[in-house]
């Protein structure tokens, strides 16, 4: 039984401000994995399309989310950092991950019936093919793992659901081309082109939850912007935002269980966790019968630690848009080599003539 070669590829929206979800849920998890993976990191900029159409500050966004990840310390030179519309092949993938997704699946897409709202009528076709895109944009690569937050687990159970199904339905024609790998599926041993993705969505805060309601996901969309923190807030609005945050009046558990039933206490440790790179007992083991009053300064100070740096050279770059695209550029021409290999062979198992 062979492995498919470890791969790390994810994706992050070129639509409104990062916030602190975006950041511990994903881009902090794409600077640690760099360490000791092959990374590609994407600016899924056709993704963007699906629930709005015309973007006045399209260019603005995607460059904004490349700052970010070169701010966070994502190397653009060792790893690849492009967008996703200098690389034709996701949406080639796409349509034929189109054909081999049922309407059954994305009709259970609980993103597509929160994003299209009451008048589903109205919503794109984009917006309800979108994890077809997703999990083309993953698999083009052979991609393995996925770092992401919980918000996206169901989609890349979807793109294993199709990965599954192309291996399945093009078993007797991925043999003769030698493309494909003996895995294992559960107990079941199965012969693959496409993997199945392993979500990485572990860690203290794979859920950031909103500051002024730790029942409701931290959000880009949110009215409130004391809801969430941006990665471009200055130490003013962070201190602010946190010393605002919505508390409940006990003081601080010592275990995690202590957390149960407290989603704001619960968030906010989480927060303080990743952001120090400790579990939430590590936190509770130094804060554990404490007041927020204590609690709240510290995180203040922890969270200015760790984006300042961060927001300060997102504005730098920011100030030099041609460094961006040559980044965006070198990074897409990489992508695209890979992406084609890709492409050619699954136009080989379907048939295509080239
Ligand atoms: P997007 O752009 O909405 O969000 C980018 C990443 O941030 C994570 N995230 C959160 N994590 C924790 N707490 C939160 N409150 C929070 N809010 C957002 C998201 O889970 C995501 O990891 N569909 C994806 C983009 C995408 C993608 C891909 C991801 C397109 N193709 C392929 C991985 C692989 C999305 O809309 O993320």
């Amino acid at each position: 039984m062979t492995e498919f070669k470890p791969l790390v590829f994810s994706g992050v929206q070129p639509t409104g401000n990062l916030h602190l979800g975006n950041y511990l849920g994903a881009i902090r998890k794409f600077v640690a994995l760099q360490e000791n993976n092959d990374c590609i990191y994407c600016v899924v900029d056709m993704h963007a399309l699906t629930a709005q159409l015309v973007h006045e500050d399209m260019a603005t966004q995607i460059r904004s989310i490349t700052a970010a990840f070169l701010a966070a310390g994502i190397d653009p030179e060792k790893h690849i950092v492009f967008n996703q519309s200098q690389v034709p092949q996701h949406a080639e993938l796409a349509w034929i991950f189109n054909c081999v997704a049922r309407i059954g699946w994305m009709n259970r897409m609980t993103q597509f019936k929160d994003k299209a709202g009451k008048d589903r009528e109205q919503a794109s076709l984009g917006l309800y093919a979108y994890p077809s895109l997703m999990a083309a944009d993953i698999l083009v690569y052979r991609a393995t793992h996925v770092p992401v937050g919980d918000d996206q687990k169901q989609h890349l159970e979807l793109a294993r659901d199709i990965a599954m199904k192309f291996n399945m339905d093009f078993h007797d024609k991925i043999v003769p081309t030698g493309l494909g790998i003996d895995i294992k599926v559960g107990e079941e041993p199965v012969h693959a082109y496409f993997p199945m993705v392993e979500p990485l969505i572990d860690g203290p805060a794979p859920r950031v939850m909103s500051l002024k309601d730790g029942t409701k996901k931290m959000s880009k969309s949110d009215p409130s912007d004391l809801s969430r923190i941006n990665l471009m807030d200055d130490q003013d609005a962070i201190a602010k935002k946190i010393r605002k945050a919505k508390t409940d009046p006990d003081a601080l558990p010592s275990e995690v269980d202590g957390l149960k039933g407290r989603p704001e206490a619960d968030n906010l440790v989480g927060i303080f966790a990743a952001l120090a790179d400790k579990s939430k007992a590590e936190v509770l083991s130094e804060f554990g019968g404490q007041q927020f009053s204590v609690f709240k300064p510290a995180l203040i100070d922890l969270a200015i630690e760790v984006l300042a740096p961060i927001t300060t050279e997102m504005r730098r770059l920011m100030e030099d848009p041609g460094h961006i695209d040559a980044v965006l550029r070198d990074g897409s021409a990489r992508a695209r080599v890979r992406a084609e290999k890709t492409m050619n062979e699954v136009r080989d198992i379907i048939g295509f003539v080239r």
